[in-house]
């Protein structure tokens, strides 16, 4: 290729910056709201990002989900969806694209990555098994517990160490899975699975050699390798860069090498193709007859599983789209000018840089504030005050609640500053880092919060909460001190 295929440049002044290989040309007026807005809009949102309304959100940082940019090529296949119940041509082209991308014969399609998720826990999951993995999903956690199952996460312990200049810390520990399948005996385990870009330890990719170790030992006990794609572009990515083997490699190729070690791959395409729906897919017949039934009851026809064709049409082309680093490194090189700012203003945060958004360590960044008052939510909520930008809380807030009623207190506390691809530009990522370090000046205001209305499974969705003091008021009146009368 004889064009710049990663997206960060060397500027005449000797800075390695990114930079937007695309153009603009459908735009979304955004709105800047005050800070008055701001914090009476947290305040009837219960705290929770979640339940705000994109009215008094500059930036929507929440998720990558749903909300990367499409290509132009993207909506002019949408131009050529077939509408078919059934034996629809869009569904063929997407096959077509699956095989090509993933190297995989047979696809079920999903609505979106849990709909995966619930048909293969439905299959495969018993009372009583357990799943072992690298990191669990707040998806996937759900829906193996629904059917009776409990997982198992065995990345190393360096995992959990935020500040690491570990390139692979969403690498299973193999010491770890025997010990796992020998504790727990083979018939109880129906299947490992190993997740792309490490979602909720920061985005952190596992390398081809552990996946490989993991083959092995699949294959020593006989037992089938699941691999969660939803995030495989930016895996594929880290790995050209950070393992050697691989850096000659197109991002192509070794999504095809990733996939290949796996008996069966499920992905949403609402991260990995910049579309909406989702897919399972496999070259064992077998593996996909136990779980082809369900497709119908739960999803759609088999040729479009709840999607439209329309996006169908668009995942195809996204998919495709996948493989090519101008396109996939735009995110990750994003994240990694932020990450660099963030440690250069010493705020703390996940090092290094992963894939799909930017983790600010709100354990860290609010000693004062204990897990059971949510820090991450805390964090979310002042950063909400402090810019208009919504990011995700991922800690405690997003756990559960133990047999006793009590939280069951997550391994690191974070706030997930999302970079969907291709929808920001730097000086928006330069206001979002500058904003953080004004609050990260005046964290000493920030206090906690506790819930007001808790539901049995997701809370972090649709929960409500209220903070502990008068803090948010403190702090809205010390960023209209400090800023005047500019937003
Ligand atoms: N697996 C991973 C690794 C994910 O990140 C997600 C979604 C899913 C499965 C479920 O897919 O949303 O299409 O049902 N992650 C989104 C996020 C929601 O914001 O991180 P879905």
């Amino acid at each position: 290729m004889n064009q710049n295929s990663s997206s960060t440049v060397q500027f005449y002044n000797g800075e390695q910056l990114p930079l937007e290989l695309h153009k603009v040309r459908v735009v979304q007026k955004l709105h800047l709201v005050p800070v008055e807005r701001r914090l009476e809009a947290i305040g009837e949102a219960g705290y929770n990002t979640f339940q705000l309304s994109t009215y008094d959100v500059f930036l929507d940082m929440l998720t990558d989900s749903g909300v990367n940019a499409m290509s132009d090529n993207q909506i002019a296949a949408m131009f050529r969806a077939d509408d078919a119940y059934a034996g629809s041509q869009s569904f063929g082209r997407l096959a077509e694209a699956v095989k090509e991308v993933f190297g995989k014969e047979y696809l079920l399609p999903v609505h979106q990555g849990r709909a995966a998720e619930n048909i293969i826990s439905r299959a495969f999951v018993k009372p009583g098994d357990v799943v072992p993995m690298n990191y669990h999903f707040t998806t996937t956690h759900a829906h193996i517990d629904l059917n009776g199952g409990t997982i198992e996460e065995l990345v190393a312990d360096e995992a959990l160490e935020l500040t690491s200049i570990n390139p692979f810390k969403g690498n299973m520990d193999i010491a770890k899975l025997r010990d796992c399948i020998k504790r727990n005996g083979v018939d109880k385990i129906p299947f490992i699975r190993m997740e792309a870009s490490t979602n909720l330890i920061g985005g952190q990719p596992f390398s081809i050699a552990n996946l490989r170790e993991v083959r092995s030992v699949c294959d020593e006990y006989g037992i089938m390798l699941v691999l969660d794609a939803s995030l495989i572009g930016e895996n594929a990515y880290f790995i050209k860069k950070r393992e050697e083997e691989f850096q000659n490699s197109t991002c192509g190729e070794i999504l095809l090498a990733m996939c290949d070690l796996a008996d069966l791959v499920y992905f949403s395409a609402r991260k990995v193709s910049s579309s909406r729906g989702g897919g399972i897919c496999s070259n064992n017949k077998e593996i996909i007859n136990k779980m082809q039934h369900l497709v119908p009851l739960f999803e759609g026809f088999l040729t479009y599983g709840g999607i439209s064709v329309r996006e169908i049409e668009a995942m195809a082309v996204g998919l495709r789209e996948t493989t090519d680093e101008t396109v996939i490194s735009q995110s990750p090189s994003f994240i990694e000018y932020f990450i660099g700012e963030m440690v250069r203003l010493g705020i703390p945060c996940v090092t290094p840089a992963g894939g799909l958004g930017a983790h600010i360590d709100a354990g860290s960044f609010l000693p004062h504030i204990p897990q059971s008052e949510y820090p991450a939510g805390a964090l979310a909520a002042a950063f909400f005050i402090a810019s208009g930008v919504r990011g995700m809380e991922r800690g405690t807030l997003s756990s559960v609640r133990d047999k006793d009623g009590n939280d069951i207190l997550a391994d690191v506390e974070l706030l997930r500053l999302a970079f969907p691809r291709r929808v920001f530009t730097l000086s928006q990522v330069r206001y979002v880092a500058d904003r953080m370090k004004w609050l990260y000046d005046n964290r000493d205001l920030i206090g906690g919060l506790e819930f007001v209305e808790e539901p049995p499974v997701l809370r972090f969705f649709m929960g409500r909460l209220r903070a502990k003091s008068d803090w948010p008021q403190k702090l809205a009146a010390k960023f209209r001190q400090d800023f005047g009368e500019s937003l």
